[in-house]
């Protein structure tokens, strides 16, 4: 395995079947009040206002935010992870809305094969991904770009390691998960999310809340859909 392959699973390594039951105790009800200072409710409020009733869920994690927050009727959805524990435990969490499943790394090209979608989320991966937050961010949103509708909108929430208040508590967990590979994110900064967005999309928003930025963006540039296209 090269050390990009053992990097990038270390950033998924950890959601396996036997933690998944417990992310939502320990991530969504703890962490993010007490560590990250940025409430779930907060969270769930800003995913329900910008997800579509078409709609792709990158990172999918324990799949927490689709079950509460996807809108009523019959939303198209699909999941798109690297981990297939992930894919497994949200497929059967929401097993109702027949949601499509792609195994895919955001790092790579991703050929899904499918229409694209009105709205994609992308909460807390970032930070879980290796690299530098200009690298990162740029690979995911231009692999995810050609699944996005024209007037599609892309959002999410990743916590940043850097230029941001933070307790000391959370200064220790972030370094004992940055040292364990499980984030990747002491130097990620708001600048840097900014500069992936402005970049690519021709209306984006960013708010703080803690440790975290929410982020949401639409309308590809057309200079950046051309240098896409002649890649
Ligand atoms: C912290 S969880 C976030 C879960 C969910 N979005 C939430 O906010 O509750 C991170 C998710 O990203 C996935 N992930 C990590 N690295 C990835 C990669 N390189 N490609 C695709 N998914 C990845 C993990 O498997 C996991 O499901």
């Amino acid at each position: 395995m090269s050390a990009l392959h053992a990097e990038v699973e270390r950033g998924y390594a950890s959601y396996t079947r036997r933690s998944l039951p417990f992310y939502d105790g320990w991530v969504l009800g703890f962490c993010n009040p007490r560590i990250w200072e940025c409430p779930t409710p907060f969270l769930l409020d800003f995913y329900r206002k910008h997800v579509s009733n078409n709609h792709l869920e990158a990172g999918v994690g324990s799949g927490y935010f689709l079950e509460n927050g996807l809108p009523e009727g019959k939303p198209r959805v699909a999941l798109l992870d690297i981990n297939r524990d992930c894919l497994d435990y949200v497929e059967k969490r929401i097993s109702d809305y027949r949601p499509e499943v792609f195994q895919e790394n955001l790092l790579d090209t991703i050929d899904l094969g499918v229409p694209p979608f009105d709205s994609i989320a992308l909460n807390y991966v970032l930070h879980c991904l290796p690299g530098r937050m200009e690298t990162k961010a740029a690979l995911v949103f231009d692999h995810l770009i050609p699944h996005l509708k024209e007037d599609g909108k892309i959002f999410g929430s990743s916590i940043l390691g850097t230029d941001v208040q933070m307790s000391r508590l959370a200064k220790i967990l972030l370094r004992a998960k940055n040292k364990k590979g499980i984030f990747s994110n002491a130097n990620d900064s708001l600048g840097a999310v900014m500069e992936a967005l402005s970049t690519r999309f021709k209306t984006f928003n960013v708010e703080v809340y803690g440790c975290v930025v929410l982020f949401w963006a639409k309308g590809i540039r057309d200079s950046h859909r051309e240098r896409l296209l002649d890649q």
